[in-house]
């Protein structure tokens, strides 16, 4: 079997950065972006919600955007850099302690998606408002918080984020 392409078999190589490093796995065409980091890669922290788009759950960085990751075929994002959870840096760790404190995670299934949201908010917007945080969370669910805590949460790490010197973080 070629090493670049089984197309009879529905295979393509995929070859991207994830977290910081480079990545090349041959995958069936169909492999969505989800089960791509989930099953070929073992990175658990993105999560099957509605698998259909509607959620949020799956929410991974691409380029700094955040994609849902359930609803992207993992050969679209060849050569691109993808962003998971399990990559955070200091940005999205404050965003998680201000979770932490606020105890805005509960069952924590959406906490990944909103957290990574969150992040790209605020690196376009440090000192981002409700109204802002409402519309950047829009397509995230969450079953368990009611949302107020999560808003607190996140406009405490917003209040932070701008308070505080940008910290180098990923380059991705
Ligand atoms: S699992 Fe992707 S949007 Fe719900
Ligand atoms: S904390 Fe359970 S879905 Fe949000």
């Amino acid at each position: 079997m070629s090493d670049s392409t089984n197309e009879a078999a529905g295979e393509r190589v995929v070859a991207l950065t994830v977290n910081g490093d480079s990545v090349r796995r041959l995958c069936p065409s169909s492999r969505t972006l989800l089960d791509f980091l989930r099953v070929d890669l073992g990175l658990n922290g993105s999560k099957h919600g509605c698998d259909v788009g509607d959620c949020g759950a799956c929410t991974v960085l691409v380029d700094g955007i955040p994609r849902l990751s359930c609803i992207t075929l993992a050969v679209e994002v060849e050569g691109l850099a993808v962003r998971t959870i399990e990559g955070a840096g200091p940005d999205e760790a404050r965003i998680v302690a201000a979770f932490d404190e606020h105890v805005a995670s509960q069952c924590g299934y959406c906490t990944p998606g909103i957290v990574l949201c969150l992040s790209h908010l605020y690196s376009e917007d440090p000192a981002a408002d409700d109204e802002a945080i409402r519309q950047a969370l829009g397509s995230n669910i969450c079953r368990c918080t009611g949302y107020t805590k999560i808003l607190a949460a996140a406009r405490a790490a917003s209040q932070r984020e701008a308070s505080q010197p940008a910290q180098g973080g990923s380059d991705e």
